[in-house]
């Protein structure tokens, strides 16, 4: 069983996506967490990142692993754990240029369309899993919620980190973020057909799960009880 929820920054689909993974006692794939290694990597390597061929290059020797468990994604490079780094602002600001190679994406998305085959059944979440990876999967989830709400979102996560910033710049580099992830001509985030949109901006974590569990328990999917989790899962 595949299931996919798409969605922009900060719509709360990661912590949505890894909870229902949780719950359901199934891997989690954290695609975003693939792009912004191969970022780190090519900043390591100081490539030029409009180099088509070498950034296809860096993502082709995949010296990079995910153990996506429940509760946290650990990413390592070349044998070291980058989990913290690849959320550097060095590397957030940088990720669109590789989100926007053609060759990344199709190495990327075949890596996914592989672990999904490997693994049977995951809950992957990112811009393009119902649409491009997945387009037949099980289940296609999309969500969303308004600029405002998710730079308000953002803007908690920055501040607790300890940056400086305001919410008026948040807000600002939130619309940068929809425009280049929608605007980019491969895997543009779109909703995908047949997904069911989940608009979170009145909504609690805890009320999102509820939304995406109802929609699979209306569809057929038994839904195991509440317990320890059991997900914890090593995605390579
Ligand atoms: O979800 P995130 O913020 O960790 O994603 C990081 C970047 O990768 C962001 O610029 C969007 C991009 N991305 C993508 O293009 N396709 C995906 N499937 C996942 C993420």
């Amino acid at each position: 069983m595949i299931i996919t929820i798409d969605g922009p920054a900060g719509s709360g689909k990661s912590t949505a996506a890894r909870k229902l993974a949780a719950r359901l006692g199934i891997p989690y794939l954290d695609t975003g967490a693939m792009y912004r290694v191969v970022t780190l990597a090519a900043l390591q390597d100081g490539i030029d990142l409009h180099d088509e061929d070498a950034l296809t290059r860096t993502a082709a020797k995949a010296e990079f692993d995910l153990d996506c468990g429940p509760t946290h994604v650990r990413v390592r490079l070349r044998g070291r754990d980058v989990t913290e780094e690849i959320r550097s602002m060095r590397v957030n600001e940088r990720t669109r240029f590789i989100a926007a190679s053609p060759g990344v994406r199709r190495i990327l998305v075949e890596k996914q369309r592989q672990l999904g085959f490997r693994l049977g059944s995951m809950v992957t979440e990112g811009r393009d899993q119902g649409s491009v990876a997945f387009p037949d999967a099980d289940f296609k989830f999309f969500v969303d919620a308004t600029p405002k709400r998710r730079a308000e979102r953002r803007l908690v996560e920055l501040l607790a980190d300890g940056e400086e910033v305001t919410f008026e710049q948040v807000l600002a580099n939130v619309d940068e973020r929809d425009r280049t992830d929608s605007d980019r001509d491969v895997g543009p985030l779109t909703v995908p057909e047949n997904a069911v949109t989940i608009e979170t901006s009145n909504l609690s974590i805890a009320h999102v799960l509820d939304r995406l569990l109802a929609e699979l328990s209306k569809a057929g999917v038994k839904i195991p009880l509440k317990g320890p989790d059991r997900s914890a899962s090593q995605t390579p």
